[in-house]
């Protein structure tokens, strides 16, 4: 069901390519309206001073950013992201906000080091096969002091809840997504990539790992998804 780690780039930018025109509806429905809370939840994580700037990566249709550039007026945000499908549904889609989009790979991005406030990604992370150089090329083009936010979900623990999660992510999504996006095997894989991903306490390691501090998550929606946070520190000063 899952691609191998060679495959999986070139799986994950035709499944996303394929599934682009109903991405937000199916995200809606899936997660009964609350994903958008989440972004904004995990914009007020982002520490964001008066004019700063946010970057978006795999922002897909861009809805972190549109959401940051309504809520915070004075914002400069750009989204980025390898997919062109993604990007393209998303250009022009919040009337009166203009978001720049950049066709760029995550561990590749076409930015200065130290260059914005805070570095933002939704439901990437898992879609990408060395997560810590991912981690690491956000950190890298953040400036010292801003922050590194992640939002993705998180594998079902053993409580009483992870049966009914499995039954929900291994059963009804593929359903939804059979019918919504007419892709049933795109809506099979995130349940899978969901039990393969990093726990939430695992992931903050690879976040450290990558050069971040401070590092903390909350975890939301029954435990289903987590927004994690790091700042990157700027380094100690030459004596
Ligand atoms: C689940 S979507 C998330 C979209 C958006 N961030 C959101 O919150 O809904 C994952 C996105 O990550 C992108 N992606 C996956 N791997 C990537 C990589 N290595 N570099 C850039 N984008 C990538 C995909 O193209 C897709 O648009």
């Amino acid at each position: 069901m899952l691609p191998t780690l060679d495959e999986k780039p070139v799986y994950v930018n035709r499944m996303f390519a394929r599934i682009a025109p109903t991405y937000d509806l199916m995200n809606r429905l899936m997660t009964f309206g609350q994903d958008q809370g989440w972004r904004r939840e995990m914009l007020a994580h982002c520490n964001l001073p008066p004019r700063g700037s946010l970057l978006d990566v795999g922002a897909g249709t861009g809805d972190i950013a549109y959401t940051a550039l309504q809520r915070f007026p004075t914002l400069r945000a750009v989204a980025t992201d390898f997919t062109y499908e993604m990007m393209a549904a998303g250009v022009g889609k919040t009337p009166g906000v203009f978001l720049p989009f950049a066709q760029a790979d995550a561990y590749a991005l076409p930015f200065p080091d130290n260059t914005f406030d805070a570095v933002v990604s939704g439901f990437l992370v898992r879609n990408v096969v060395d997560r810590v150089a991912a981690f690491r090329e956000m950190a890298r083009v953040t400036r010292p002091g801003g922050r590194v936010v992640c939002l993705e979900t998180t594998p079902p623990s053993n409580s009483v809840l992870g049966p009914l999660f499995r039954l929900y992510f291994f059963r009804i999504v593929p359903f939804i997504g059979s019918i919504v996006a007419r892709d049933r095997q795109a809506y099979a894989y995130l349940p899978h990539s969901t039990v393969a991903f990093p726990s939430p306490e695992e992931l903050a390691r690879l976040m450290e790992q990558a050069g971040l501090q401070h590092v903390f998550f909350v975890e939301r929606m029954l435990r289903s998804v987590a927004i994690h946070v790091g700042v990157k520190l700027a380094p100690p000063a030459a004596k």
